[in-house]
């Protein structure tokens, strides 16, 4: 008989069952360190006599092991859930826990397996985060040094660290453990997931970023991308340290936001657009009124005077959304001095250049494109999807004169991030937007460990945009642009 039937086949005892004189565990599972550990043991020596009757057997450190540790786990989580009267949630308390650490050790001794301590322990923590947490990818969350999750199917867990993404040996039970806790995450929000409608988009309590898909649309199984969010939010000296730009770029960059030039940070996937426009927000001077607008929100300025919106779906009957587009009509009357857009991904980008080009000077957007040119062809169909029946010609005018600068953010082979072009916008020639390299990364080489050998540069060539810098009391020296001095190099 199987673990989990063998223990739903036992009779669960009355709630106040089995007395816990010296149970010592605290209330919470501990983050385990490494990724390719079965979760860590959180509690001390757990001292109910009906937990410790021996030296115990161990169950194999390995898959089949972590199987059968995760299998026993969630069968004593639903006996726990069952004796509370809930399917899902217990609510938290002192006494709650204290009865959850009785209820644990009964039903651990009536499964009949004997582990030894440290495998209670870890046992424990499993069901802790499956009564209160996110299950088996509680120890990813929590460890900071992973910045995403990725749930491919309920055997296949990666996650990202250093920007490299690694295949974790975290699993959960099946389908049906990965559906709890999306289930998990997406009820306190009031939203649904089904069959009907697959996929959702939710936000953990920290503010992390959750996209879920399911059968039939996922069809390994349920999906689940988290990007983190980090609680502290990289600084222009975090990218200058790190090599992602250097002193001389941020120092243009500043200049740019604080003279109100509209920039736009364009990317791949996950490539730090939106950490790269927080950044450059936080050079708009305190005196501006900003309004922010994110379809979830990530922005973490921190200047005072702003407002924050955020999108929103529809309701379960399909009405009820308001786009990123309605947010950016709307916040044109909120009397913005700067409007900050998390990303541009239709519509909204015509609406964006009206305002870029009715005076809202001094925005800021990002959009998904892999080089300057992309981007502005990418904001080409944006605007055509607007619907206004534009001329192309047209659009491509309210680019050129809306748009000054274009900041193009990659992550490079070997996982690092960084800024690889930022390009002036010079305006229409021939129907053509001109675009003018002013920094650009160049690829040197490789190291025998893999990593990119690269130099970032000024291109020798000053924006033609320098008298409003100067205007704004930036005298940039020559110099940061790679002007070269005879008899000097
Ligand atoms: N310059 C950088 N150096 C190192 N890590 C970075 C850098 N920029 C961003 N990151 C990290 O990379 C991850 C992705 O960053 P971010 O969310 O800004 O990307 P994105 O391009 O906006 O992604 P998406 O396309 O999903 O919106 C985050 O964990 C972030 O902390
Ligand atoms: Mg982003």
């Amino acid at each position: 008989m199987s673990l989990l039937k063998r223990l739903n086949a036992e009779p669960t005892p009355p709630p106040a069952a089995a007395p816990t004189p010296a149970a010592t565990m605290p209330a919470a599972a501990a983050p385990a360190p490494a990724l390719n550990t079965p979760p860590a043991a959180a509690a001390p020596a757990l001292q109910t006599p009906a937990a410790a009757p021996s030296a115990g057997v161990e169950v194999a450190n390995d898959s089949a092991g972590n199987a059968k540790m995760l299998e026993l786990s969630l069968a004593i989580t639903d006996r726990i859930l069952a004796s509370f009267g809930s399917q899902t949630q217990i609510e938290r308390s002192a006494e709650t826990e204290r009865l959850i650490q009785e209820r644990f050790a009964n039903y651990y001794r009536q499964s009949g397996v004997n582990l030894g301590q440290d495998q209670i322990k870890a046992l424990y923590a499993m069901v802790m985060t499956e009564i209160y947490g996110f299950g088996p990818i509680q120890n990813l969350l929590d460890d900071d040094t992973v910045t995403e999750v990725m749930v491919n199917g309920p055997q296949m867990i990666y996650a990202e660290r250093k920007g490299k993404i690694v295949l974790t040996d975290i699993k959960f039970l099946g389908d049906d453990h990965a559906l709890k806790i999306i289930d998990r995450i997406i009820r306190p929000l009031g939203r649904r997931v089904d069959r009907k409608w697959p996929m959702v988009d939710a936000r953990l309590p920290d503010g992390s970023r959750v996209n879920a898909i399911i059968p039939p649309c996922a069809i390994d199984g349920p999906t689940i991308t988290i990007r983190k969010f980090s609680k502290s939010k990289l600084q222009i000296s975090d990218l200058i340290r790190f090599g992602s730009m250097t002193k001389e770029m941020a120092d243009f960059l500043q200049a740019c936001v604080v003279s109100k030039l509209n920039v736009v940070v364009s990317g791949g996937t996950g490539s730090g657009k939106t950490t790269l426009l927080n950044v450059l927000s936080n050079f708009i001077p305190e005196e501006d009124r900003i309004v922010t607008i994110e379809d979830s929100a990530e922005l973490k300025l921190a200047q005072d005077h702003v407002v924050r919106l955020e999108a929103k779906p529809a309701e379960v009957d399909g009405t009820g959304r308001v786009a990123i587009r309605d947010l950016v009509i709307n916040s044109l009357r909120m009397r913005p001095e700067r409007i900050v857009i998390g990303e541009c991904r239709g519509g909204e980008a015509f609406d964006m250049l009206q305002a870029m080009n009715t005076g809202h000077d001094g925005s800021l957007t990002t959009l998904h494109a892999n080089a300057p040119r992309d981007a502005i062809a990418r904001l080409e169909t944006m605007c055509m999807m607007a619907g206004m029946d534009m001329p192309l010609q047209v659009i491509r005018e309210q680019i050129a004169s809306a748009i000054n600068l274009i900041v193009q953010q990659t992550r490079l082979r070997d996982g690092s991030r960084k800024v690889s072009a930022i390009t002036e916008v010079q305006g229409l020639e021939s129907g053509t937007v001109v675009l003018q390299d002013i920094f650009v990364l160049e690829e040197k080489g490789i190291t025998p460990e893999g990593k990119m050998i690269t130099e970032l540069r000024p291109t020798g060539v000053r924006p033609k945009f320098t008298p409003t810098l100067e205007a704004n009391g930036f005298k940039l020296p020559p110099s940061i642009f790679g002007a070269v001095f005879p008899g000097r190099r």
